[in-house]
């Protein structure tokens, strides 16, 4: 499973690369605002920091909702660096924007994914990634990790190479289930990766060989 950390921060992309398990990384238009980044220029030379930093993927959300506008965008972004890749949404221009930067060679993240026909459609596209919110969808009281499920099913079923990225990943069960039901990324704050660290025993145990070490060395 690839663990993508989902935020535009440098300090928090930083130490999740510093971790040694970071496989890419996701933003989207809200997470740019929260770091205060505006204007074209600002925005690129961002994304560009980001792909320094990171070794794998780094997903750049269109802002644009036309054809014309997503694949104007898109072209730019994916110009920028070869590890970019061009965040799509689910909406009908989204389709044939996918479908056309497939044929060019594009690499693609269809976002905004809430059903497995969505999924699907994407897929047909011939998107990179597919991004279906877990949290988004438990926030509503329906099963995020059981549409991560279906969206897997549905590909082994047809052969579609479109790996799904779990997003909108809360906690660090979000993540253990995802890997169960066979997503191939996670996306996520770092402190749901970090979360996957913990574990009382570990600690007590640690404490329990650091203890008998030193008593042993003091006689
Ligand atoms: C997906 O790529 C989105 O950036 C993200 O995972 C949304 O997560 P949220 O629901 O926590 O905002």
């Amino acid at each position: 499973m690839k663990f993508f950390i989902d935020t535009a921060n440098l300090a928090e992309i930083r130490e999740a690369q510093d971790l040694g398990v970071l496989d890419g990384v996701t933003t989207n238009p809200s997470l740019m605002a929260k770091e205060g980044i505006t204007g074209k220029d600002n925005v690129m030379r961002h994304y560009k920091q980001i792909c320094d930093i990171v070794e794998g993927d780094v997903s750049a959300e269109v802002i644009g909702t036309t054809f014309d506008e997503m694949i104007r965008e898109g072209e730019e972004l994916a110009e920028l660096d070869e590890k970019i890749v061009v965040k799509v949404p689910m909406i009908k221009d989204g389709v044939k924007a996918i479908k056309y930067f497939s044929e060019k060679g594009i690499r693609t993240n269809c976002t905004l994914i809430f059903s497995a026909g969505q999924a699907l459609l994407a897929a047909k596209a011939g998107a990179t990634y597919v991004s279906p919110f877990v949290g988004r969808l438990d926030d509503i009281s329906t099963d995020g990790v059981a549409l991560i499920e279906q969206i897997v099913t549905i590909y082994r079923n047809y052969g579609y190479t479109t790996e799904v990225l779990a997003a909108s990943i809360r906690h660090p069960m979000h993540i253990i289930q995802c890997a169960e039901v066979g997503a191939d990324v996670m996306t996520g704050p770092l402190s749901a990766i970090t979360a996957l660290l913990n574990h009382p025993l570990t600690d007590i145990g640690l404490a329990k060989f650091l203890a008998d070490h030193k008593k042993a060395s003091a006689k």
